[in-house]
């Protein structure tokens, strides 16, 4: 659990990053004020939310503070001093930290029964690779009860790490039953490959082979084989930067390999986020780690699916000392019971009375200034105050890569 008095004693004051358009001069801001609770900067495309973030996200380099950021598209590439990994290519998920649930987010496996069989599939994985240390697949047919359970047992202590690029023929060998009649011997796991089961189950084995084969997928879920490649294990990485003020203080987590895959991008949100709440708890923090969300409307979906990740860490970071900063381009992307969670906002231009009226902060009289806010400029509200002062947020030194794709000629 963070220590609060730590906190205060070191506190970082945000001096000259927010000038009071009102009162024509800075207002200084802590940084506990503006993030212990959660920030959440919104407004429309090209209102400056990221901008905002990098002014902060500066400052709290500056500062030696400790800063996670998911970035979707990888603008933040022109940070300096950190430490930058893009999934997919230099970083990528160890198996052994992933749930089978994720794996199979992870591989897009929807169908029931391949659903149903993948632990075992990938308990038949774990043993191969790391009991019987053979390569291929563990063949089943025919193997007795007794020798499977005691080769269960050694692997208790064993790594689980495992050939994810076997799986769909692993999963195939998961489908043995014993012979229907007097041949029917209870003692083996099986004696028969169950054909109808694996014909209904083909196509989606055929699709999972597919998947198996992207090159994106391998270097995201597999190690790399090859010594001169530095492949990144995000795991690590992120208990490095949770757990120990490390020198670089900011990891920035490059997503933009996948954001074409709406689908992908939320289970890979979803499976970060968790896993820093899981080394939060683990660790127990003794400093405030600031994780910066940008663009995540990319992965909350009104229909909950794949939100449960963000849930969380809005929910339980702050107690763990997870500070989230979260921008988003609408208000309503965010849904009403996590709205309630944020303390602190941060609102740039929005152009629509029903986006600002689901913000409660923005009563009717500020309707009208909030659709006028020009580049930079934000209504600020923060836990200590009751009033929302306008706000134009200074750059930062740092640029980052806002222009849109140019049209060759
Ligand atoms: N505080 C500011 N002062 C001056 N210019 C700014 C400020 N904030 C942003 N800008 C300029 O506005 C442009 C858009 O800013 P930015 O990329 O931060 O917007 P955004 O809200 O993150 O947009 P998107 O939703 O498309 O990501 C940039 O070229 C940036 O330089
Ligand atoms: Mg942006």
């Amino acid at each position: 659990m963070i220590d609060k008095q730590k906190r205060k004693d070191t506190s970082l004051i945000f001096k000259r990053q927010f000038f009071d358009v009102k009162a024509q001069e800075y207002l200084p801001i802590s940084a506990d004020e503006l993030l212990s609770q959660h920030l959440l900067i919104t407004g429309v495309t090209g209102s400056g939310k990221s901008s905002t973030a990098l002014t902060i996200i500066e400052e709290l380099k500056k500062n030696q503070q400790n800063v996670i950021v998911l970035d979707p598209t990888g603008e933040f590439r022109t940070i300096p001093n950190v430490q930058r990994i893009v999934l997919g290519d230099d970083g990528f998920f160890d198996v052994t930290h992933l749930t089978s649930d994720q794996i199979a987010h992870l591989l897009n496996i929807t169908d029931k029964s391949l659903l149903a069989n993948l632990p075992a599939a990938i308990e038949s994985l774990q043993i191969q690779n790391n009991v019987v240390a053979k390569p291929g697949i563990y063949k089943k047919i025919n193997r007795s009860q007794i020798e499977h359970d005691n080769l269960v047992e050694q692997l208790k202590i064993k790594d689980k790490y495992f050939d994810l690029s076997l799986l769909a023929n692993q999963l195939q060998e998961e489908y043995i039953t014993p012979y229907v009649d007097e041949r029917a011997d209870f003692s083996l796991l099986g004696q028969i490959y169950d054909k109808e089961a694996i014909a209904k189950a083909w196509s989606s084995l055929a699709q999972l082979k597919q998947t198996l084969k992207n090159k994106q997928i391998r270097t995201l879920l597999l190690r790399s084989t090859k010594q001169e490649i530095v492949h990144y294990d995000v795991d690590y990485l992120l208990r490095l930067f949770i757990t120990r003020r490390a020198t670089k203080q900011s990891l920035i987590i490059d997503l933009s390999l996948f954001s074409h895959e709406q689908k992908l991008n939320q289970v890979l949100v979803e499976i970060l986020t968790l896993q820093m709440m899981s080394i939060a708890k683990l660790n127990g923090l003794s400093f405030p780690v600031t994780i910066f969300i940008d663009e995540a409307h990319r992965y909350l979906s009104n229909d909950g699916h794949g939100n449960y990740g963000i849930f969380s860490l809005i929910r339980e970071g702050r107690k763990l000392g997870l500070d989230l900063m979260l921008s988003t381009q609408s208000p309503l992307d965010v849904p009403v019971e996590l709205l309630g969670q944020f303390g602190s906002f941060i609102v740039q231009r929005l152009n629509t009375r029903n986006e600002m009226k689901n913000l409660l902060i923005i009563k009717e009289d500020l309707i009208d200034q909030v659709a006028h806010l020009a580049t930079g400029e934000a209504l600020l509200k923060t836990i200590g105050r009751q009033e929302l002062k306008k706000v134009k947020v200074e750059l930062s030194t740092i640029s980052h890569q806002t222009e849109n794709i140019p049209f060759g000629l």
